[in-house]
């Protein structure tokens, strides 16, 4: 008989699983269900970005193992983003290393700095490779959660001094996903305290950092470098999810008890996909073009709730949109209505990617999170649906 590991055994069923089959079952009666569901954006990688990937295939012809920190050029691309786009300057040999998707290195990070009974913390609503990266490295998850009365920013006050005593790492996520959220510069100035305070290293996940909508989305390294490293990634700024590539940079210290981690993991993201970053990289015109695409998708699904009376919490930056459910449903009551055949959306309840804390509630209960990527044509169909729905 196989028995997989303790950690194994004690991870939870897969979120999406319920959603997936009753959408499934509609698609199988031949109803056209609009998915909102998950976050992987369905429009094609830019095409200056494919050839440059093509291109690179021919040049790196004996292919070898890449580097596992990255082509020099690529770091070097990656400084000098990040000084046109933050003013702060990295050292390419450094301060900066590749990863295989920003997942990648988000899993694996605390690997690095963990002992047993240390912990992490994080957000909830968050992404799920904070905790379950922290499991693997044999960390406990202390979650914070992400509440709508604290403009969906940490209360460090609330973080019992025990923990923060135990604690090695805070994860941080602006602009947020699921709730859209951006950090200001005060906020990062009081996270980068409590963090410089207590001795914890400030990892913040900066993956959707170039989908923002009014005031620019900053990095928590335009604060300090000290003690700070900030997770990159191309696959939201530029539809990249296949590719698998991204980037942690900042403090020089924990970039370097990183890199030998990673030398013993993987080896690196192919020389190809890296060229496809540098092209991506060095055009911000693009991703200008894809910051007014998901503008007009929001503005379409505002209106559609508005008209139903919901108030529209606008996020600020992501594809996402956390809305508050309609009174006398709670997230999955209202996920199952707007899936009923007369609206057909699917959104994923926010119960489902929030977890219970302390004091035993939920964050996510009374919110439903919409990923809008679909089409401009499919998401005005959406907003036309949701006008008419009866609640
Ligand atoms: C908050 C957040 N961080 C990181 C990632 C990882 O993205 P990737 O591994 O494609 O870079 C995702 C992907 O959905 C995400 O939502």
């Amino acid at each position: 008989m196989i028995i997989p590991s303790q950690k194994i055994q004690s991870l939870p069923p897969y979120a999406f699983a319920e959603m997936d089959r009753l959408v499934g079952q509609l698609k199988n009666q031949g109803v056209d269900v609009i998915d909102f569901g998950t976050g992987d954006p369905r429009d094609e990688t830019p095409k200056f970005v494919r050839d440059a990937a093509t291109e690179a295939i021919e040049e790196y012809k004996s292919a070898g193992y890449p580097s596992y920190i990255g082509l020099p050029e690529f770091r070097i691309t990656i400084a000098a983003w990040y000084k046109r786009r933050f003013n702060v300057e990295l050292n390419p040999d450094t301060e900066i290393t590749s990863t295989v998707g920003s997942k990648e290195g988000i899993f694996n990070f605390p690997q690095a700095f963990i002992n047993p009974g240390d912990v992490v913390i994080m957000p909830t609503p968050g992404y799920p490779p904070y905790s379950r990266g922290t499991l693997f490295a044999g960390g406990q998850s202390f979650l914070y959660p992400l509440l709508e009365e604290n403009n969906f920013y940490p209360d460090f006050s609330k973080i019992p001094a025990e923990v923060v005593k135990r604690a090695k790492i805070l994860w941080l996520c602006y602009p947020n996903s699921p709730t859209g959220k951006l950090a200001t510069k005060k906020f990062y100035e009081t996270a980068v305290d409590f963090c410089e305070s207590h001795n914890i290293i400030l990892a913040s996940d900066e993956c959707y950092i170039d989908l923002y909508f009014k005031e620019k989305a900053i990095s928590a390294l335009e604060i300090s470098k000290k003690g700070v490293v900030a997770f990159h990634s191309l696959s939201k700024r530029n539809n990249m999810t296949g590719y698998r590539v991204g980037f942690v940079c900042g403090d020089s210290e924990i970039i370097n008890a990183f890199k030998k981690l990673k030398t013993n993991i993987d080896s690196g993201t192919p020389n190809f996909m890296q060229a496809a970053a540098i092209a991506a990289l060095n055009d911000d015109r693009h991703s200008e073009e894809m910051r007014q695409k998901y503008n007009r998708r929001r503005e379409l699904i505002f209106e559609g709730l508005r008209k139903i009376g919901l108030r529209v919490l606008e996020p600020e930056g992501t594809f996402y949109i956390w809305q508050r459910v309609p009174d006398g449903y709670d997230s999955i009551s209202f996920a199952k209505r707007l899936l009923e055949k007369d609206c057909a959306i699917a959104v994923t309840p926010g119960e489902w990617i929030s977890d219970t804390i302390a004091d035993g509630t939920n964050p996510g209960k009374y919110y439903v999170r919409f990923a809008l990527v679909e089409d401009e044509k499919r998401v005005a169909e959406a907003s036309q649906r949701l006008a008419k729905l009866k609640l």
